[in-house]
């Protein structure tokens, strides 16, 4: 399905949005084969609305059997069909007005070419961390805002907030545009791409989204160097 954008939404804008400098901390607790990393507003979420990891695991496990859509104490839980990497399972969930979502890989049931230690949601949720204050000079862009990471066993979730973006797409001489929109950014995607270059893997497009309503080009998965 394709989607046209207003033409004002394409116009230029005269000034790219700032990331809000808030301060965001990491709590880590951990205790067995348990692990998680949290942010205050992560806190929160789980706080306020008691049971939700558990109704989240209840959703999840009948979300893999084949259901599209299930609803259960304070959560929706849907299936997001995106184009991940082959071994992550992705869902959109609602919860208390806020719609999040969520990645689950799976240690020793994703073949070879899975490795704990970069694609967990822990050093994942670390990168994006570190990138946030990497990336805070630079206008219309931001790291997605994470709010959780968590391990159990061999499994591993790492929460975001939702984001409906667009594809990025470049072409040979590394123009980059919006997929729908086609409003150039290379500038600022070059930007980017060179300041997470030497810092963590996976900085690339793929891992980008733009978001034409914002004009914001929005970060979203990266793993540490080691
Ligand atoms: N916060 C988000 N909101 C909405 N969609 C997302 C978000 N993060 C990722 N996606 C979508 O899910 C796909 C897979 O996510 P990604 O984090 O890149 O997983 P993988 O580790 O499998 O590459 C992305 O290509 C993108 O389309
Ligand atoms: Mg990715």
């Amino acid at each position: 399905m394709s989607v046209r954008w207003p033409a004002r939404i394409l116009r230029r804008r005269k000034s790219l949005p700032q990331t809000p400098r808030q301060v965001v901390t990491l709590h880590h607790r951990s205790s067995g084969k348990k692990s998680i990393i949290f942010t205050e507003e992560g806190k929160s979420i789980v706080r306020n609305n008691p049971g939700v990891i558990r109704d989240f695991l209840i959703a999840r496990k009948r979300i893999l059997q084949g259901e599209d859509e299930v609803k259960t104490g304070h959560l929706t839980l849907e299936r997001f069909k995106g184009n991940g990497n082959v071994h992550s399972a992705l869902y959109k969930a609602r919860v208390a007005g806020k719609t999040l979502f969520i990645k689950e890989q799976r240690e020793g049931f994703q073949g070879e070419s899975f490795r704990g230690y970069l694609d967990l949601a822990e050093p994942q949720i670390k990168s994006l961390h570190d990138a946030r204050t990497k990336l805070q000079s630079i206008p219309g862009v931001e790291v997605a805002n994470y709010h959780l990471a968590w391990t159990s066993g061999n499994n591993s979730f790492l929460v975001t907030d939702f984001y409906k973006g667009e594809k990025i797409e470049w072409n040979s001489n590394e123009n980059y545009y919006s997929q729908l929109t086609g409003k150039k950014i290379g500038e600022r995607v070059k930007r980017v791409i060179e300041i997470l270059r030497g810092n963590f893997l996976d900085g690339t497009v793929n891992n980008f989204m733009y978001i034409p309503t914002r004009d914001t080009i929005v970060v979203f998965d990266l793993r540490p160097i080691v």
